[in-house]
C-alpha cells in the first residue's frame, strides 16, 4: 500500500516529497493546499497522465481511453461528450433507475443476506449497465456483470504501479521475448477481452434500441448526438467503457466502506437510523430526495469518503511543462500523486484515523476551526476522493446520488450487526482491504438483520411497484 509509505515519509520529510525512480521524477503531495495550487490553479500544466508502455502502447494505443488519455484535443473532445451526460440535470434523470436497482438490492439483502457482499457490488454495475446500455444486470453471476468486473479488475491490477516489472524505467525489458514477459501477454489478452466486452455491450444496446418501448439510455443519446458532437463509433464505445470503469468498482468500494463503518460503530448507526426514521416514517423507504435532506447522513457520506478514500494514493497526473513551485523545480514529465490518504489526515482533522461524521455536521471540510483559523480555504474541496484539477472525476454527482440513496435505504431497512457480538469488527486498512490503485474492503463478518417484518414488507411492495419500469430494460 504505497499511500501508507507516502504518509510515513510525509511525517518525516514534509508534505511535498520528491522521489527519483530510475530516470523518472515523482512528486507526492500530502496536503490539499499543494493540490489546489498545482492541479486546480495551474490546471493546464498538471492535467496530463503518465505515459506507460502498457497503457499507451499495448492497451490503448489509439489514446481513446478517457482515464489514461494524454491531455490534448482527443481527451478534451471525449470528456466534453461525456460531460453532456454527466451534468447534474441529466444525471438526476437517472434517479428512477438508481432507486429501482437500490430496492432490488435491499430485497436481495432481505431474502439472501449471506450473499450481501455480492449484492452490494452488483448494484453499481447494474445501474451503469441500465443507464448506459438499457440492459439489466440481474445477478452478480450474470455474464454481463461478471465480465465487466473481471475486465475492470484486470485493468486496475495491470496498470497499478509495481504490479509489472519497471518497463518504463528500464526500457530494455520491452525487448525480452514473450516467454520471459508474462505481463505482455496479459496486456495483449486484456486488450482483446476489453474490446470484446464493450463491443458486445454496444451491439446488444443498439439491438435493444430497435424496440419501440426501449428506455432512454446514454448510448442512445451518444448515437443521436453523434452528428453534432462528431464522435465516431469507436469513440462512443470508449465513452461507454469509461462510464462502466469509472462507476462500478469505485461506488461499490465506497458503499462497502460505509457498511464497515456502520458495523464497527453501532452508536453512529443508531443515530443515523433515528434521523432517517424521523424523516421517512414507517410507510415507505427513503428516497434520494429524503437522503439529500438528512444532514447527519450526508455527514456520514462525507466522512466515509474521507476515512477510506477509494483511490487513497490518487490517480497519477503528469506535468506537461517545466515548472517551479515553493522553491522546487518540477521538470516536464514528472509524475504527481495527490496522496488523498494524507490529505485527509493532516493535523487540521481531530483524531483523523477515527470515523467521526460529526466533524462534517457544522463544518464543510470536517476540519477543526482552531487549526485552520485565518487560512484561505476558498480553493479547498470537501474531499479529494474524486481527485482534483481538470482530470477530476466526471461522475461525482452520479456517485453521490447512488451512495446517499443506498446509505439511507440500508439504514432504514437493516441493523448491521457484527456476526460475533463479542468481537468488534476490524477496520484496519492494511488487514481488511484489498490493495491496488483502488482499495476495496474484503468481505467482513457482518449480518444484515431487517429491523422489522413491516420494513421488509415495505421493500417487497416497493420492488413490486418498480417491476413495470424495470421490465423496460433488456434482461
Ligand atoms: C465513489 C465513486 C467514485 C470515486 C471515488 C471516483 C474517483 C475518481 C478519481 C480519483 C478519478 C481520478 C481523478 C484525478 O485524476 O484527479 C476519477 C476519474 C474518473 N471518473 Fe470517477 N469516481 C467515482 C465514480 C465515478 C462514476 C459514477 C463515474 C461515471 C459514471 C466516474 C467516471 C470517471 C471518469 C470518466 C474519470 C476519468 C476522468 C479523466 O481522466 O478525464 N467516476 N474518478
Amino acid at each position: 500500500m504505497s499511500f501508507l509509505k507516502f504518509h510515513e515519509w510525509g511525517a518525516k520529510y514534509g508534505d511535498i516529497i520528491g522521489l527519483k525512480i530510475g530516470q523518472q521524477n515523482v512528486v507526492v503531495l500530502n496536503h490539499y493546499k499543494h493540490v489546489a495550487e498545482l492541479f486546480d490553479k495551474r490546471g493546464a500544466n498538471y492535467a496530463d497522465r503518465p505515459r506507460t508502455h502498457i497503457t499507451h502502447d499495448i492497451l490503448f494505443p489509439e489514446g481513446l481511453h478517457l482515464l489514461f488519455a494524454d491531455y490534448g484535443p482527443t481527451w478534451r473532445f471525449m470528456r466534453k461528450a461525456m460531460m453532456r451526460l454527466l451534468n447534474t440535470k441529466v444525471v438526476d434523470t437517472l434517479l428512477p433507475i438508481q432507486t429501482a436497482e437500490s430496492l432490488v438490492t435491499m430485497q436481495a439483502l432481505v431474502r439472501d443476506p449471506e450473499e450481501w457482499y455480492n449484492h452490494i457490488q452488483r448494484y453499481s454495475t447494474a445501474v451503469i449497465l441500465a443507464s448506459v446500455f438499457g440492459l439489466r444486470g440481474t445477478s452478480f453471476d450474470s455474464p454481463r456483470v461478471k465480465d465487466l468486473y473481471a475486465t475492470v479488475h484486470e485493468l486496475t491490477n495491470l496498470t497499478e504501479m509495481g504490479s509489472t516489472p519497471p518497463i518504463d524505467i528500464f526500457p530494455f525489458l520491452k525487448l525480452l521475448p514473450d516467454f520471459m514477459s508474462p505481463w505482455r501477454t496479459r496486456a495483449q489478452n486484456l486488450r482483446i477481452e476489453y474490446r470484446r466486452v464493450y463491443n458486445s455491450l454496444v451491439d446488444e444496446g443498439k439491438e435493444n434500441l430497435q424496440r419501440e418501448d426501449a428506455p432512454d439510455c446514454f448510448l442512445k443519446r451518444l448515437l443521436d448526438d453523434a452528428p453534432e458532437t462528431g464522435l465516431s463509433a469507436e469513440q462512443i464505445t470508449y465513452v461507454c467503457g469509461a462510464f462502466m470503469e469509472g462507476g462500478s468498482d469505485t461506488t461499490a468500494s465506497a458503499m462497502l466502506s460505509f457498511i464497515l463503518a456502520m458495523a464497527a460503530h453501532p452508536h453512529i448507526q443508531r443515530k443515523a437510523q433515528r434521523e432517517v426514521d424521523s424523516k421517512c416514517g414507517l410507510d415507505k423507504s427513503p428516497t434520494a430526495e429524503d437522503g439529500m435532506d438528512l444532514p447527519y447522513l450526508r455527514a456520514i457520506h462525507d466522512e466515509t469518503l474521507r476515512w477510506r478514500p477509494v483511490a487513497p494514493g490518487g490517480i497519477p497526473h503528469a506535468a506537461a511543462q517545466d515548472d517551479w513551485y515553493n522553491g522546487y523545480f518540477i521538470p516536464k514529465g514528472t509524475i504527481l500523486f495527490a496522496n488523498t490518504w494524507s490529505i485527509h489526515r493532516t493535523d487540521e482533522f481531530r483524531d483523523p484515523d477515527s470515523f467521526i461524521p460529526e466533524r462534517f455536521v457544522d463544518n464543510t471540510f470536517g476540519t477543526e476551526p482552531s487549526k485552520v483559523q485565518g487560512d484561505d480555504q476558498s480553493q479547498r474541496r470537501v474531499n479529494y476522493t474524486f481527485g482534483a484539477g481538470r482530470r477530476v472525476c466526471s461522475g461525482m454527482r452520479m456517485a453521490a446520488n447512488s451512495l446517499i440513496l443506498n446509505m439511507a435505504k440500508v439504514l432504514w431497512t437493516f441493523d448491521l450487526v457484527p456476526e460475533n457480538k463479542e468481537k468488534p469488527i476490524n477496520t484496519d486498512v492494511t488487514e481488511c482491504y484489498k490493495s491496488g490503485i483502488l482499495v476495496f474492503p474484503k468481505k467482513f463478518p457482518v449480518k444484515f438483520v431487517p429491523r422489522s417484518d413491516a420494513r421488509a414488507m415495505v421493500i417487497e411492495r416497493e420492488v413490486q411497484d418498480v417491476q413495470p419500469f424495470l421490465s423496460n430494460f433488456k434482461q
